[in-house]
């Protein structure tokens, strides 16, 4: 379906480029992002934040920040507490504070809000506000925190005497461990993804809007699930009278989401509180510091991992635990059972006959954190472990890692495959993607090279990563966030002219979908996708769904689109038989127009139908037409891909340089090319970053070490290689338009590419595996280590 598109490219159905829709207001500045919004009387917050990681508060003087002028407002913990509003559920239904009244608990935490006028006289009034503080002992290790006689963090808590939030298990534990127990080789790895963050062009932020008159609030945030976030702000404000119907949550144009704006912050819930108290907008975006600093982060996972197998590489079990650092709050943006999200998919593209997996969740002095960081909750921290767990099997095996990748993959005609950790694999064709990659690449001639090359002492490593991912939350059975069940939506409108309208319950924040879910019902219905206009984000308008992240919006609101588009066409089939005047099953259907069996001459097209849908419909059949969809899967769709990198070490300098990369993915049938590509390559990029050059950590003071871009390091085009991009296409069977989502596949399948191609190049002088990550410092230390540092 992809290569050979069934519609013509003016209708621009699936599988054409069809040029981003939203790109020229884009290009030309015309963006409507929260900042943006201006309204008559807003005020400015700002936020006063703790040096502290851990301390008591002993007290606030607003006094002289009260004197400076257009400051008209110190909002505290205190202020807040008169409402109940000091404490607000997460979305893993723990709780987090808004403002704090007895402690805070991470540097960068909010203390108090200062509302001016202005922003500059609200910055200024924070600078003024007077806090004393009496440390508290800090723990940032997640291990130490497990320790019996570390101080219990969560103090608010009454019944709490340690640091655990949960302890969570999946697999048969006693099997894996026979298994492990009759292999002839067992692997054991210590592998840490560190924390790590969005760090999206656009910071978060919001305008509260309270109209006291009407009793409505208005709230322009940067969130990537509006109707999910209204109906949080009615069950914690529920109580002072915000009503849901009396919510209007509108997303504008996001600048980047990556699963950091699902979760609700403590300044957008100050800012609502604002306004509801003082009745004006209030305007609250944070600065670059602020967003690194104190919103959630991804990953800080430690893994241990154990893996057995035959003499002749064959898989024969994997066991995995891990100690998973939250910081303060579980504020993790998990389906509520998975409370370490889809790590359980952690067997990977592997035949693996037994698999055990645990995870204990830990608080510590840090940001909340656990949000899925362009990923499907969890999948790229199991990935990372499978990945580089079979090139460490490898490596002791002395086998290729792509031969032992393809001596174990799932065959493709096993499909659909249930796991040793419960999932049902929808559709695969591992091996194909693999050998694909190795023949664009020109694998055998690489290694050649690299026996070559290291007889003259230098270092070039092949790393390969054939990684499965889980996307499309998800089936309602197993699937939902605070209750609410995992769904999404499309309501549909065809107008008289033949030009439609649909809504979905979702919210790109860049991935295009103005363009992609137009040629959905494009494909559907033969309306020209120009013709189709796409709204998102306005939950008074829009039908209620659950958002986007987790690559879920093609597998659930796409799908959505597709079923409605159905539903309008049912309906049409039935206006075009009265109006060529013959049964509906003498009609036949191809895109934008139906006509009758053997007389090709007597047709009406989508445009006709629609026309006499409102002027001359039969009697008896409501007007209109339009169709509304709450699609529930049923089951998440499976996308893959392999991946094959080459990086030369400089041995004077550490410094890891990508020579090639080459990605082929396949996310079932494709809308549209050339987005997948743009998602592809962001999303490499977006999976190299960590690779090579992201980390925050804390010193042990719980001080942020790398809270700004000066010790943040972003990649930029300098670092950035050219990517070369393919594809496979196995359609997912259970989606209504066999695809599959992809958001995320690049940012979850490169990492340990780039990973093993490091190691790989290190191997011969015995390094097993680099944490990421993998740094100038971090090799050339090795390098000199095994004395071959220049
Ligand atoms: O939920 P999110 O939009 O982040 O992820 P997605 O569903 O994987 O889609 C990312 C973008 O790629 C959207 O514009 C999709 O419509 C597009 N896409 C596509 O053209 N074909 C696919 N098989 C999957 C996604």
């Amino acid at each position: 379906m992809a290569s050979t598109p069934r519609t013509s490219p003016e209708v621009g159905g699936m599988g054409h480029s069809v040029k981003r829709k939203e790109d020229p207001r884009f290009l030309r500045g015309k963006g409507n992002y929260v900042d943006d919004i201006q309204l008559p009387g807003m005020l400015h917050m700002d936020i006063v934040r703790s040096p502290y990681a851990h301390a008591r508060i002993v007290k606030i003087d607003p006094s002289h920040a009260l004197k400076i002028p257009g400051v008209l407002a110190v909002i505290t913990g205190e202020t807040l507490a008169q409402y109940k509003l000091h404490w607000m559920p997460t979305l893993m239904s723990d709780t987090q504070m808004v403002l704090p009244t007895e402690k805070v608990m991470y540097q960068a935490q909010e203390v108090a809000a200062v509302i001016a006028t202005d922003r500059y006289a609200a910055a200024d009034g924070v600078e003024a506000v007077e806090v004393e503080y009496d440390p508290l002992p800090v723990v940032v290790d997640p291990f130490k925190a497990l320790e019996p006689g570390a101080p219990v963090l969560r103090t608010d808590k009454p019944n709490k005497k340690d640091n655990r939030i949960f302890h969570w298990e999946v697999g048969d534990r006693k099997g894996t461990e026979s298994a492990l127990a009759g292999s002839d080789v067992v692997v054991e790895q210590k592998i840490y993804l560190p924390r790590i963050h969005v760090a999206s062009i656009e910071t978060c932020g919001i305008v509260a809007d309270f109209d006291r008159i009407r009793g409505k609030l208005t709230v322009y945030m940067t969130t990537q699930a509006p109707h999910a976030i209204r109906t949080v702000i009615a069950l914690v404000a529920g109580h002072v009278g915000l009503s849901e119907e009396k919510i209007r949550v509108i997303s504008p144009d996001i600048g980047g989401g990556f699963g950091g704006k699902v979760p609700v912050y403590p300044g957008y819930v100050i800012a609502v509180a604002a306004s509801v108290v003082i009745g004006k907008p209030v305007k609250w975006v944070e600065d670059r510091m602020e967003n690194l600093q104190a919103d959630s982060f991804a990953r800080d996972y430690h893994i241990t991992a154990r893996m057995g197998a035959k003499k002749d590489g064959t898989m024969t079990g994997l066991e995995i635990k891990t100690i998973a650092d939250h910081g303060y709050a579980d504020a993790a943006a998990n389906p509520s059972k998975f409370p370490a999200g889809l790590f359980s998919i952690c067997t990977g593209s592997y035949k693996m006959p037994k698999a055990f997996a645990e995870v204990d969740g830990v608080y510590t002095n840090k940001p909340p954190g656990g949000i899925a960081y362009r990923c499907s909750f969890r999948v790229t921290e199991a990935v990372h472990a499978i990945e580089r767990m079979t090139d460490v099997l490898a490596q002791e095996l002395k086998m290729d890692p792509a031969d032992l990748r393809l001596k174990n993959f799932i065959p493709a005609d096993e499909f659909p495959y249930k796991s040793a950790l419960g999932w049902e694999y929808d559709s695969g064709n591992y091996a194909g993607a693999l050998k694909k990659a190795m023949d664009l690449i020109g694998y055998a001639a690489l290694r050649k090279e690299q026996a070559e090359k290291r007889k003259k002492g230098e270092l070039m490593g092949i790393g390969i990563s054939s990684f499965t991912e889980i996307v499309g939350a998800g089936p309602s059975k197993h699937f939902d966030i605070l209750g609410i069940k995992m769904f999404d939506s499309c309501e549909l409108r065809v107008h008289p002219t033949g030009k439609a309208t649909a809504r979905f319950g979702t919210k790109s924040q860049g991935q295009g979908h103005e363009t992609t879910y137009a040629q959905i019902i494009a494909e559907e219905l033969g309306i020209p996708a120009a013709h189709v206009e796409v709204e998102e984000g306005d939950t008074d308008t829009a039908p209620y769904g659950l958002g986007t992240y987790a690559s879920r919006s093609t597998p659930t609101a796409g799908a959505a689109g597709a079923i409605a588009a159905r539903k309008v066409r049912d309906k049409a089939k039935k206006i075009a038989a009265y109006l060529l005047e013959v049964a509906e099953d003498d009609l036949v259907w191809e895109p934008g127009k139906f006509s009758v069996k053997g007389a090709p001459q007597k047709s009406k097209t989508i445009q006709d139908i629609a026309f006499a849908a409102y002027t001359n419909h039969p009697q008896g059949m409501e007007a209109g037409l339009e169709a509304v969809d709450y699609y529930d899967p049923p089951n998440l769709t499976f996308p893959f891909g392999s991946y094959i990198c080459v990086v030369d070490i400089d041995r004077g300098t550490g410094e890891v340089k990508i020579r090639r990369f080459v990605a082929v993915d396949d996310c079932g049938n494709i809308i549209n090319p050339m987005i997948v590509d743009g998602q592809i390559h962001g999303g490499l990029t977006m999976g190299m970053a960590p690779a090579l050059l992201e980390e925050i950590s804390y010193d042990e003071n719980g001080n942020v070490q790398g809270g700004s871009f000066m010790d943040y390091l972003l990649p930029t085009a300098m670092e950035t290689p050219r990517w070369e991009t393919d594809k496979t296409v196995t359609p997912s069977p259970h989606h209504p338009f066999g695809a599959k989502g992809v958001g995320e596949s690049a940012t979850v399948g490169a990492p340990p590419a780039i990973a093993n191609a490091v190691v790989d190049a290190l191997s011969h002088l015995g390094v097993k595996h680099i944490d990421i990550p993998i740094t100038p410092e971090k090799v050339w230390k090795i390098l000199k280590e095994k004395g071959v540092a220049e």
